[in-house]
């Protein structure tokens, strides 16, 4: 590093040395070059700062020129600098002892004092003077105790720094010389582990780029989108999201007008974002972009579709890429994508969007640049990957590891299709509405229930069930695909009517004819039943006497999650309910025929659709993911998101996961806010006796041990769960409140 780098460190983070300086020069100036002093006197100090700081700068650079090529002093490192200020620290008491002088001439204490002061600055331990620098004292770079309370991690790297940092080539190249500044150095500036004011850098200076000023248009050109998603060989991967997008447009540009008239998205800084959709590429063997059209699974190309319209809409800089050639391609244009620095400062990407496919053949080719993207990457995962299954070692130790888990990653970096565990993040997707209010004014609605089941199997033991339905006088209809005329549907009733797989118009518009949509039991959380309750119809959800997991049925067999399904679909269960949702025991004949009397009774047939499942609910909830998530940031944030004032600390139940304990006062377990409830103080304040304080390594943690009284912290950050509990513990639990119809939101979360 030459000492111009240096300098513009020194310049730009150590403010007080400058000023100091630059007084001192000024003065130096005003005797040697006879400036006249009145003037300096009487003009504002403001400006007097700034010539000051200026003519420091031109000073220094002099010095610099001169000495530039000078091998450091004891710590041997040009970074540090140490022979240079060694020099200045001589000058500097030379000039002071002048500047004493000159400064009972203009009778101008007071004011040089306060350009001096640096606000908040008392601390004198780390200043030296001249005399101890020649003598050799080193500098202290040192973390204080409340230093090391907000950079956890900043210790333990300054010690790996010690062992390895010629490791590679790359620490050198960034100053790094083996002395105990140019770690912390180097871990505050370029890796940001450590506080910068362990070395009197300052904590003012801006982490983006000051002179960016542009911001993030909305943008609704739909032209430039296409544009995006042109397809990059003939293998038509992009087609059916191109279909969805036009399809909805209108609404999505209706949608982002409204939000921008209800919350201000002016001023946001435009990100590059890249999207990889691994699973439409041809090494995932998954023949997803062939089978588009043919039936495929399409839930996840839904949520691509409005993930990038969403971003597009938002007026981010979009890369998509689905091939690993193309990615590749990028990847090896990043600045040392194979160096284990880790820059995250001048990372070329902000936001990494990737599936599990994809997230396999990223870090092939990132190999040991890995770990510097890893904070970057956010992944759509519809199951969910609860934090016992993400942290490698603890997966492997419990014999929980599958191809699913084990990516170490923050678990609120995984994007749900429902807000599942709140230990993960909840992305979502939009439920297309195909008719609009004219379409559907003269539309009556009759006695008519529709059967969600797409396929024969799923009917299977459902006959006493239908048949009580038929028998309370409602016609039954069905969509089951047949694959000809011919094919037999063993497990339908004859007197259902099958109309077979219908296009989205007339699926919805059989939907507005009828009064309920009657679940089967599976597929487990599909948009199916949210369209039906948005068209009017009422959801009968079966109840499973049992919870479904991992465990129990096949489906969730190796899924990174313990969930335990309720109901076919818990999310019309738990956040839309009655007189939507009747969420009960399908196989009780006579709960069927009540329900089903009840919902006649009640009469009530207007759509509902939740907010954060419309187009406008999206971006605002992707929005706000954007614009304050950040997982690159080790230390304790200083602005916490959400808020403070939307979290309350509740002290749960034994044997009840934190995710009920908030769920139960109508909150929502916060995982970004654990750290608050990990210590011993915290437990006690809520109430708990400490026979011993401990610190495990498992899911429950912190929890008060009813058994032993004993106070158990948590070891390992990425442990951190909502969904953990065992019969004997009470959980401390960090929970926020929530909009309604936004629950990824608090109530002051929206902008
Ligand atoms: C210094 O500046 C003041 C005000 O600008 C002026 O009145 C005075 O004559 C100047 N003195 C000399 C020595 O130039
Ligand atoms: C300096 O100014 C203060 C008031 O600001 C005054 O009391 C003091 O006598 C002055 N000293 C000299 C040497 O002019
Ligand atoms: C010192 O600075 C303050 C404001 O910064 C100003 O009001 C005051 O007049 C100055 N005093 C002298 C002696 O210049
Ligand atoms: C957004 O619009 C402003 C004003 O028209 C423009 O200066 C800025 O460059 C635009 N931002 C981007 C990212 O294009
Ligand atoms: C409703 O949709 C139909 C086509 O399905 C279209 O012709 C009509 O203009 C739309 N009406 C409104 C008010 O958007
Ligand atoms: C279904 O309902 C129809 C008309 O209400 C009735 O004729 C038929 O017997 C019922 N079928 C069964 C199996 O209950
Ligand atoms: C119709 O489909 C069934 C299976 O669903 C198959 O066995 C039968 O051969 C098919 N018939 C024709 C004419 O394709
Ligand atoms: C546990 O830690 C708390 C807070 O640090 C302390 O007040 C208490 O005495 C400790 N209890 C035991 C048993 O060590």
């Amino acid at each position: 590093m030459t000492s111009w780098r240096w300098l513009r460190y020194f310049h730009l983070h150590s403010r007080q040395g400058c000023i100091l300086l630059g007084v001192a020069t000024l003065l130096w100036l005003v005797t040697i070059f006879n400036i006249n002093s009145t003037a300096v006197v009487n003009r504002g100090s403001e400006e007097i700062k700034s010539e000051v700081i200026k003519l420091s700068e031109q000073y220094i650079r002099a010095l610099a020129r001169d000495n530039e090529g000078v091998v450091d002093g004891p710590y041997a490192g040009r970074f540090t600098a140490y022979d240079l200020k060694k020099t200045m620290a001589v000058l500097l008491e030379n000039i002071l002892q002048r500047l004493d002088k000159v400064e009972h001439e203009l009778n101008i204490t007071a004011n040089i004092s306060s350009i001096l002061a640096k606000p908040g600055e008392t601390d004198k331990q780390h200043s030296l003077l001249a005399e101890d620098l020649l003598q050799g004292e080193p500098e202290k770079c040192r973390l204080s105790d409340k230093e090391k309370q907000l950079y956890p991690k900043c210790q333990g790297k300054i010690e790996w720094m010690k062992q390895m940092w010629k490791s590679d080539p790359c620490y050198a190249s960034y100053g790094v010389d083996g002395s105990a500044c140019s770690f912390i150095m180097y871990l505050s500036e370029i890796e940001g582990w450590c506080p910068r004011s362990a070395w009197h850098g300052s904590s003012l200076v801006p982490t983006h780029d000051i002179f960016d000023m542009r911001s993030a248009n909305i943008t609704t050109d739909l032209d430039g989108l296409m544009q995006l998603l042109k397809d990059p060989n003939e293998r038509q991967g992009y087609a059916w999201i191109r279909m969805r997008i036009k399809r909805i447009w209108p609404r999505w540009e209706e949608a982002i007008k409204n939000l921008a008239r209800k919350q201000d998205l002016s001023k946001r800084k435009p990100k590059k974002i890249l999207v990889h959709l691994g699973l439409l590429s041809k090494q995932s063997g998954w023949k997803f972009a062939e089978m588009q059209f043919k039936g495929g699974p399409l839930g996840e190309l839904v949520q691509w579709s409005d993930l990038i319209t969403a971003l597009y809409v938002l007026g981010h800089q979009l890369t998509i890429t689905s091939e690993t050639d193309q990615l590749s391609s990028i990847v090896s244009q990043l600045p040392a994508a194979n160096s284990p620095c880790q820059s995250r400062r001048e990372l070329p990407v902000d936001i990494i969007y990737i599936d599990i496919v994809g997230l396999k053949q990223f870090k092939k080719y990132v190999k040991n640049g890995y770990g510097k993207f890893s904070c970057l990457l956010r992944i759509l995962d519809s199951f969910g990957t609860e934090p016992a299954f993400n942290l490698r070692s603890f997966a492997k130790q419990r014999k929980k590891l599958t191809s699913w888990g084990g990516q170490d990653l923050m678990p609120q970096q995984f994007f749900n299709m429902f807000p599942h565990s709140p230990d993960n993040s909840f992305m979502g997707f939009v439920v297309e509405r195909h008719l609009n209010e004219s379409d559907v004014r003269d539309i009556e609605r009759s006695n008519m229930a529709v059967v969600y089941g797409k396929n024969d199997y799923m009917w299977q033991d459902k006959k006493e069930y239908l048949n009580m339905v038929n028998k309370s006088g409602i016609v039954i209809h069905g969509t089951v695909y047949k694959e000809n005329k011919s094919a037999k549907l063993e497990h339908i009733p004859n007197y259902v009517i099958n109309h077979g797989i219908l296009n989205g118009e007339d699926l919805h518009t059989l939907l507005r004819k009828s009064k309920i949509f009657l679940g089967l039991g599976f597929p487990y959380e599909g948009p199916a039943p949210l369209e039906a309750i948005a068209n009017g119809a009422v959801y009968i959800n079966p109840k499973f006497a049992k919870p479904h997991n991992r465990n129990t049925v096949p489906f969730f067999k190796g899924k990174p999650t313990e969930r335990e399904l309720t109901s076919q679909h818990p999310y019309a269960e738990q956040f839309i309910g009655e007189p939507y949702v009747y969420t009960i025991n399908i196989n009780d004949p006579e709960e069927v025929r009540t329900t089903i009397q009840k919902i006649l009774d009640t009469d009530h047939f207007k759509g509902y659709l939740p907010y954060e499942y419309t187009e406008e609910g999206f971006i605002q909830r992707m929005n706000a993911y954007i614009e304050h998530q950040n997982f690159c940031q080790f230390q304790k944030q200083l602005t916490k998101w959400p808020p403070e004032s939307a979290v309350q600390i509740l002290f749960g139940e034994a044997g009840k996961s934190c995710k009920d304990v908030c769920w139960e006062k109508n909150l929502i377990c916060e995982p970004s806010h654990f750290l608050e409830t990990n210590s011993h103080g915290a437990l006690i304040s809520h109430g708990a006796s400490c026979a011993a304080n401990k610190t495990l390594i498992d899911i429950f943690y912190p929890a008060l041990d009813t058994k032993t009284n004993d106070c158990i912290l948590q070891q390992e950050e990425l442990l951190f769960s909502c969904v953990g509990k065992q019969v004997n513990l009470r959980r401390l639990c960090p929970c926020r409140n929530y909009i309604k119809g936004q629950t990824a939101l608090c109530l002051t979360c929206e902008s």
